[in-house]
């Protein structure tokens, strides 16, 4: 081997360790930058749902029918404490008689799990009580919020008492 061509080959074994170490680094930044994209769509999706739950509850607030359901998926799976499930929004509207009562509803959200993007899922606490301070009922309820274009609404709805 001519000393010229020796020269060129360490150069390019340099070069590639040079491109190797580089599209390893490039790799870790990226494995770094979704992770950070992925922690932000988790908080972003957190508070999104956190917000939509607190809208219900002002719906709930204001005995509004049409503004909880505007919430709802068109084919929402309704599941009310002892009773059947309701599918859609129109079946779901005929057993709403709930929302009449002149009460004060509380929704507390106890833990919010985004999964793949579909879909979140949503663990919340419920208590309706009488303007005189009494309590008309305690529960908890399942949303599994579904993404619709930007928004999520409520795909199905599990509700039970304590
Ligand atoms: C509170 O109001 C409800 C509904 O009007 C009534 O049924 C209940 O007896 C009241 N409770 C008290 C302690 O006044």
């Amino acid at each position: 081997m001519s000393p010229v061509t020796a020269c060129l080959m360490a150069l390019l074994t340099v070069g590639f360790l040079v491109a190797k170490q580089d599209a390893s680094v490039l790799q870790e930044v990226q494995a770094d930058a979704l992770a950070v994209e992925e922690a932000e769509r988790g908080t972003s999706v957190s508070d999104k749902i956190r917000q939509l739950t607190q809208n219900l509850e002002t719906c709930a607030n204001n005995q509004d029918v049409d503004c909880f359901l505007a919430y709802c998926d068109d084919d929402i799976r309704m599941m009310p404490i002892k009773s059947q499930t309701h599918i859609g929004k129109t079946e779901t509207r005929k057993h709403m008689w709930w929302i009449k009562l002149d009460v004060v509803t509380t929704y507390t959200v106890k833990e919010i799990i985004p999964t793949d993007g579909s879909y979140v899922v949503e663990w919340i606490e419920i208590s309706m009580v009488y303007p005189n301070g009494t309590t008309v009922y305690d529960g908890k309820g399942v949303n599994v919020w579904k993404k619709v274009n930007d928004d999520y609404k409520i795909y199905i709805d599990i509700v039970n008492d304590n």
